[in-house]
């Protein structure tokens, strides 16, 4: 694997600044160890046919409370079983039915750094529910399954979720995220969500929440040549809400519900314009021919390669530094201000010791206030201001418990100057993870 340095050492001055903060590589980015395999949408198709079934012989559905939901969680299971999963039912109530999610772990990895994929299994009951949310449910089970069949040993442990009761307000997966204590949810790296990934006037898009996440679609689709839009319909209308709102980092695919085709997203995506993404969208025709196979292929191998991807990444470099070199003036006897360094690429939170190295020119050093800020606002302390603290500049290395913060955000250094005549700049600062 090449090394990959994150920031080109030496360079000075604003512009060269910029860049260099602009390049920091995410972890994402780089070679992971093993490619994932082209998933054959043959295989998800079948699945797809089995969930039909199940819907024709329960009376048209699998809704929450109603018999065609067990037995998709049935389905599901019973493949993920014999393929050496180890699965678990978690059981909740909703408007006084039982309900259930299945959780899918695959033996293995690094349990503080859980990546997690997962689809609602739960139809409306107006239909049998195949492009939502057979769909998702579908490849997000194929995905596992090629997991089993190529006996992938990820560096971070892998899991698999299908949630209950999505169609009556994200029960399932609320009941799930509750369910796990902080710290649990803490080592969560990443959860992605597929709900609705084969509309059958399909578009392609990549839910825009953290950055990381995204790129590894965005440059899968890239690299295959088809464009991406971010996705738009509405942040809380699926299963990655409780997630996001718990502080874990999500992403995902969606091909489009209720919403219509216009021109140019017909003319990039090929299908028809002016007519629903999915016009069976919560209704009866909702079945097994309501599925574009070519978007269900791609989505499915979208998925498999980030779930690879993500997997399989192995950790920065140690000393892995992020730096801006950018001169902040900071104003005599004035507010504070702010210099930014952002991180990306570091899963998990940041080091016990973080080293944050400080060089600002001052001709009275001890006029300042200097603080590290964290990614959520939280402030460090470096230094205080002292009234006889002549000497000048600050030049300095300071060790930080930072174990508390999320690694992958925005950091600054917030430097105040306290008493008035002398003055100075932020000349340069980085964060050494
Ligand atoms: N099951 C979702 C719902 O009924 C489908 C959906 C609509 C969706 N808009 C979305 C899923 C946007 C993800 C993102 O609302
Ligand atoms: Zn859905
Ligand atoms: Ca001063």
């Amino acid at each position: 694997m090449p090394a990959i340095r994150l920031v080109a050492a030496g360079a000075a001055g604003a512009l060269a600044a910029a860049l260099l903060t602009a390049t920091a590589t995410p972890v994402s980015a780089r070679p992971s160890l093993a490619a994932a395999p082209d998933i054959p949408v043959a295989n998800v198709k079948a699945h797809l046919s089995q969930l039909q079934s199940i819907a024709t012989a329960n009376g048209g559905n699998r809704a929450h409370g109603r018999t065609g939901y067990r037995a998709s969680v049935d389905y599901v299971k019973a493949k993920l079983d014999a393929a050496g999963y180890t699965t678990t039912l978690q059981q909740f109530t909703s408007g006084g039915a039982t309900g259930w999610n299945l959780i899918a772990d695959w033996p293995g990895g690094d349990t503080n750094h859980v990546i997690m994929a997962g689809s609602h299994l739960d139809s409306v009951t107006a239909g049998p529910g195949i492009n939502d949310n057979g769909s998702g449910s579908a490849a997000v089970l194929e995905t596992a399954l090629a997991v089993a069949r190529e006996n992938l040993q990820p560096t971070k442990h892998l899991r698999f979720g299908w949630w209950g009761a999505e169609e009556l307000g994200l029960i399932g997966s609320k009941a799930y995220v509750n369910s796990l204590s902080t710290a649990d949810r803490g080592r969560i790296d990443g959860y992605l969500n597929f709900d609705m990934i084969a509309s059958p006037n399909p578009g392609y898009f990549v839910y825009d929440d953290d950055t990381a996440l995204e790129k590894v679609f965005k440059d899968w689709f890239a690299a295959k040549g088809i464009a991406t839009e971010i996705e738009t319909e509405g942040d809380g209308r699926s299963d990655h809400a409780p997630f996001k709102n718990a502080g874990v980092p999500v992403g995902g695919l969606f091909s489009g519900a209720d919403y219509i085709k216009t021109a140019s997203q017909a003319q990039k995506w090929g299908g028809t314009s002016g007519q629903a993404f999915d016009r069976c969208y919560h209704s009866s025709c909702d079945t097994s021919s309501n599925i574009n196979d070519t978007a269900l292929d791609n989505n499915t191998d979208a998925i498999a390669n980030a779930i690879w991807t993500l997997s399989t990444a192995t950790a920065p470099p140690p000393g892995t530094v992020f730096e801006n070199t950018a001169d902040v003036t900071v104003p005599d006897a004035g507010a504070a201000v702010e210099s930014p360094v952002t991180v990306s690429g570091i899963s998990g939170n940041a080091p016990a010791a973080l080293a944050v190295g400080v060089d600002i020119r001052h001709t009275w050093r001890g006029d300042l206030v200097v603080d590290l800020v964290a990614p959520d606002g939280t402030a460090y302390r470096l230094k205080n201001s002292s009234s006889n603290d002549s000497a000048d500049n600050v030049i300095a290395t300071y060790t930080v418990n930072a174990s508390a913060e999320i690694a992958n955000g925005t950091w600054k250094l917030r430097v105040r100057d306290v008493a008035a005549q002398d003055t100075g700049y932020i000349n340069s600062w980085k964060l050494t993870f």
